[in-house]
């Protein structure tokens, strides 16, 4: 059970405010009866509840894919910079959406938000190895000894990363998958090799590929096929 307005702001539509004000105007229906009061309660899932005849089906939780521009904090709220929270539309933004992981704040590319808080805390713990994908532009040509430094492993903070995978694509781009997700862990790794990072775009987080259509700074909703990947969460692993 929960609260009408509740199921109305959580699906994008209307602020609780604004939920209130449609119930007295008669716009919400239960079951085809118009709602008496915004905070009623109802059984997600099984009452029909439209707003203007239109049936507002329940969803649970949202799941938005954003091609993150640089410039914008990882974060929900930060006094001093703009979040990637701001780049969404409003309706969204109040849903309690969170970024699943951080880019830095130079960093561009995928970024899921939601307000799955256990699929979120899944997809992050470092048990379920969740494979990131980063397209790195890099100051130097990387040698193979390098490469197979940063695929078997470097000491960062006393502890040895986890095997990485690097795909080289230019002369200084290449791509590298992590199973983890350090403290700037791409840059640190590169400067571990003598290397460094002049730019660096996330375009793969788990199952999930950055849609070539969304322009830097533009967002979608997850389609279900897309969500139900996610939810797939990758294996557990032993150690
Ligand atoms: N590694 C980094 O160094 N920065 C990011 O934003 C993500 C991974």
């Amino acid at each position: 059970m929960m609260r009408l307005d509740k199921y109305i702001s959580g699906a994008g539509l209307l602020s609780r405010k604004e939920c209130a004000k449609a119930v007295k105007k008669g716009r919400i229906t239960i079951n085809g009866i118009p709602a008496a009061r915004p905070e009623i309660k109802i059984q997600e899932g099984l009452d029909e509840i439209a707003l203007d005849g239109q049936i507002i089906p329940y969803m649970e939780y949202t799941y938005i894919m954003l091609n993150k521009p640089e410039g914008y904090i990882s974060s929900t709220d930060d006094p001093s910079a703009p979040t990637v929270l701001d780049l969404v539309d409003e309706r969204y933004s109040r849903m309690g959406l969170f970024p699943c992981g951080r880019l830095d704040r130079d960093t561009t590319g995928l970024l899921i938000l939601t307000n799955d808080g256990p699929l979120a805390h899944r997809l992050l713990s470092p048990k379920y190895r969740c494979e990131k994908t980063y397209l790195a532009s890099l100051a130097f040509v990387l040698d193979d000894e390098a490469i197979n430094t940063l695929e078997s492993g470097i000491i960062l903070d006393g502890k040895i990363t986890k095997p990485a995978r690097i795909e080289i694509i230019g002369s200084t781009q290449v791509n590298i998958t992590l199973t983890e997700g350090r403290y700037h862990q791409v840059k640190r790794m590169f400067e571990a090799v003598g290397n460094r990072v002049l730019k660096l775009k996330r375009t793969r987080f788990a199952s999930l590929t950055l849609d070539p259509d969304l322009e830097i700074g533009e967002w979608r909703l997850l389609t279900d096929n897309e969500t139900d990947l996610l939810k797939a969460a990758p294996e557990k692993t032993k150690n």
